[in-house]
């Protein structure tokens, strides 16, 4: 059955998964950009009237404001923006009030996902033998706004979750149109262990992020898009 959609952040993001909709039996049904939502405003029961999901790919300044009025209307959400993290939990909280549905990643390629696991893995084993260092690097097209990337802080975190309790070192470049490389990196006096993500394009992104909205149509709860990968199709 066609699903309705509304896409709040008509960038690439948002102009790739207009595109790409149709594949995951959804109809684009309402557009929003800085210019028509300023603040949030322009979301309102009559401009979402018969969305059954939106996906969220705007701003980090604009996407808290978007995420917590959409909850109050009661329309579930993907959200992809990045940057707006030391927020989550007061939308969690609006998310569990307005009994809506959300699912949030920094990443919404199943292969960054996968690769998270393995980093994990891989700082469980490093964290035991003290001659290893770490370090985090990544680099995208030069228009992204945040650095380093939501992806990059999420890694450090899963390696520190995994045990490794030493000091990772992050850094960032920006240029051209690079879609997105992490890499993490474990070193010592006798050699060098590389694991590196590389994103050919946006397309990973943008069909994660409609199966992640195929998927929270009509559910209620806040979900981190890791925790449903397994539930997918
Ligand atoms: N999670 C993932 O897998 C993933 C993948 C790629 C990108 N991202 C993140 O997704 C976000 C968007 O990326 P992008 O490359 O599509 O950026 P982009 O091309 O710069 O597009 C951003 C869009 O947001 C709009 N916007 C600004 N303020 C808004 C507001 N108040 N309400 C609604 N829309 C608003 C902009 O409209 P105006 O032009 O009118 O300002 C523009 O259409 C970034 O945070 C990026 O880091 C996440």
């Amino acid at each position: 059955m066609t699903q309705n959609l509304a896409i709040v952040g008509y960038g690439k993001m948002g102009k790739l998964i207009e595109r790409l909709a149709p594949e995951y039996d959804f109809e684009v049904k309402a557009r929003f950009v800085g210019g028509t939502n300023a603040n949030g405003q322009g979301l309102s029961h009559q401009t979402l009237r018969g969305i059954d999901v939106a996906v969220e790919f705007s701003t980090p300044a604009a996407a808290p404001e978007n995420i917590r009025r959409l909850a109050v209307l009661g329309v579930n959400t993907v959200v992809g923006t990045t940057g707006w993290l030391e927020h989550l939990p007061a939308i969690r909280e609006a998310v569990a009030h307005a009994k809506t549905g959300l699912v949030w990643a920094t990443n919404f390629s199943v292969g960054v996902n996968l690769f998270m696991q393995t980093v994990a893995y891989a700082a469980a084993l490093f964290a035991k033998h003290v001659e290893y260092e770490a370090w985090g690097w990544e680099i995208h097209h030069s228009a992204k706004k945040d650095a380093p990337s939501g992806t990059l802080k999420k890694l450090a975190e899963e390696m520190s979750t995994a045990g490794y309790a030493r000091p990772v070192s992050l850094s960032s470049n920006r240029a051209g149109a690079i879609a997105g490389t992490h890499e993490i990196g474990f070193d010592s006096v006798a050699d060098t262990i590389t694991l590196r993500h590389t994103a050919r394009s946006r397309e990973g992104f943008a069909r994660g992020a409609l199966q992640a909205a195929r998927w929270v149509a009509g559910k209620k709860g806040f979900f981190e898009f890791k925790e449903i990968l397994g539930e997918l199709n």
